[in-house]
């Protein structure tokens, strides 16, 4: 098979947080010289808008008005930088900043305002008119392309996921319990699968990944094979 034969396509991977979504979606793109979409970055990018802004309350409460008429202001792009790509918000670097446990506490938030869905949504669909993307969220395949060639749906138990993500932040030395990790990402689980807007739902032409007892090799060569299957129809 030459690559030639391979036609450009829109791969979308979604699966809810700390699944190895972006991971695997990064291996990925890296291995078929795809562009890479984190869109969970995107949502985090405006969740720190809004907190440095204070337009979001610790209690939660947001000024959604000012933040609706902020967000065609925002200037959300992604930066390839040695230790890979890095989220950059009005060209500042906020890569380290979003990941952090305060946003990750408020970003389901923001992300179930609709205003801020359909703009990031409209913007994730012009990133796919070349094709030749992989993309990482929750509805990319059944919202942002409901037409894409090769749609992933990514699943683990809440405890596998918690494990990773306790592991990933204890490596970078933020000092939390895996307790505190587990009850966030389960409080995400549930505003992400309940929302009204474009909740995490499985596409009915999606296929399962469930990488809980996968070696992340076992599970990059298998998204390959998915990749060619579908890019050779
Ligand atoms: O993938 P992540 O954990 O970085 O995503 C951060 C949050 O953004 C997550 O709680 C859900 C939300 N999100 C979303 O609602 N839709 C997407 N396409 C991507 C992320």
């Amino acid at each position: 098979m030459t690559s030639n034969e391979l036609k450009p396509i829109i791969i979308a991977i979604d699966g809810f947080s700390s699944s190895g979504k972006s991971s695997m979606a990064k291996a990925l793109a890296r291995t078929i010289g795809y562009r890479y979409i984190d869109t969970g970055a995107m949502y985090r990018a405006v969740t720190f808008y809004a907190m440095t802004s204070r337009l979001i309350a610790p209690d939660g409460t947001v000024k959604e008005a000012e933040l609706t008429a902020a967000l065609p202001s925002l200037d959300i792009d992604f930066s390839l930088m040695d230790d890979g790509q890095h989220t950059m918000l009005n060209g500042a670097d906020i890569e380290s900043r979003i990941r952090s446990l305060e946003v990750s506490a408020h970003v389901s938030t923001i992300a179930a305002i609709p205003a801020v869905r359909h703009e990031l949504v409209k913007r994730q669909q012009l990133y796919g008119r070349q094709k030749g993307i992989v993309m990482d969220g929750r509805d990319i395949g059944t919202t942002v392309f409901p037409q894409a060639e090769l749609k992933i749906y990514v699943n683990a138990p809440a405890e596998v996921r918690a494990e990773r993500r306790f592991k990933e932040l204890a490596e970078k030395g933020v000092e939390t319990t895996y307790e505190e990790v587990l009850a966030n990402v389960r409080h995400r689980d549930h505003i992400d699968s309940t929302r009204a807007e474009s909740p995490l739902r499985r596409a009915d032409d999606a296929i399962d990944l469930d990488n809980g007892r996968m070696t992340i090799d076992e599970q990059n060569a298998w998204l390959i094979e998915q990749y060619r299957k579908a890019a050779l129809k």
